[in-house]
């Protein structure tokens, strides 16, 4: 069980799925209440509140979508409404990652991953930040990426873009610090979700060889990253990046 001692008002953007809905269940078994957002799969969502509550845990689902302010806005006062004020973001929602040579890429390929991993941040951040300066706590825990420490071939939008979460990872762990907000950043390697079903187990292999621990990590490892980095007992960690990927990287 992670040190987590207070039970915070916690939201997961991107949820329904993947590593979202592993991070919001560990967060839930945490004693946290959860905002389960999602983007276009309700049933998803529903899914990992239902799965919270089977087991004993507080969850709603809140359909927003992350790049839109006023969905933000909407989010957050329905929010305050159910649960109070967000003390937590966890900014880990995503939307299709192209992989290309850099000669096919157009700007809005650059653009599209901008939206989300430094847009979505800052209006969430907007929209949460006064109601952690006043209550003199707050958690923002950014979900990047390996690739940006290992410079992926074929991938510069994603990896420019999750690049930039260390950069608001940084800069607000010193702006926000006076405030006792806390702006860390965990790095998944691969870590297989339901996209990755078709990948063949040839390539799972591989990858899991090649790392220091030989194995392919789980959701269940960025999940109690993630859990650490909300708790109580992280409150002296902040503007830093945890790789959770078996090792792949230098940092
Ligand atoms: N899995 C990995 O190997 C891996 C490795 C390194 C880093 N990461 C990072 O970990 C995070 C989660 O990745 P994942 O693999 O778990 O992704 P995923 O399974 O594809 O899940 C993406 C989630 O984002 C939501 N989403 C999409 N567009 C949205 C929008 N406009 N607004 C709000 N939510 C939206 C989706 O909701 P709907 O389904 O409802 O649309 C879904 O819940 C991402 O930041 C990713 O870059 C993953």
């Amino acid at each position: 069980m992670p040190s987590s001692n207070t039970s915070r008002v916690v939201l997961v953007t991107g949820a329904s799925k993947g590593l979202g809905r592993t991070i919001a269940e560990k967060l839930a078994a945490c004693g946290h209440r959860i905002v389960v957002n999602y983007f276009s799969s309700s049933a998803g969502a529903e899914k990992t509140v239902e799965a919270i509550r089977q087991a004993g845990g507080k969850a709603i689902a809140v359909r927003a979508d992350v790049r839109e302010p006023a969905q933000i806005a909407a989010m957050v006062a329905e929010t305050k409404r159910v649960f109070g004020p967000i003390e937590v973001v966890v900014n880990n929602a995503t939307g299709p990652q192209p992989m290309l040579p850099f000669e096919k890429y157009t700007w809005a390929d650059f653009q599209d991953q901008l939206d989300f991993f430094v847009k979505a941040p800052v209006l969430i951040a907007q929209a949460t930040l006064a109601d952690m300066k006043a209550a003199k706590w707050g958690r923002i825990i950014h979900i990047g990426s390996e690739v940006v420490e290992l410079g992926h071939t074929e991938f510069s939008a994603y990896v420019a873009a999750k690049a930039a979460m260390i950069g608001l990872t940084r800069s607000w762990a010193t702006e926000f610090g006076p405030w006792q907000i806390t702006v860390n950043l965990v790095a998944p390697g691969w870590i297989p979700v339901e996209r990755h079903a078709d990948i063949p187990e040839s390539s799972r292999e591989g990858y899991a060889q090649a790392l220091p621990l030989r194995r392919q990590g789980v959701p269940d490892d960025v999940a109690e990253a993630v859990s650490f980095m909300a708790s109580d007992g992280a409150g002296f960690v902040t503007g830093q990046c945890l790789s959770v990927n078996g090792g792949n990287t230098y940092n």
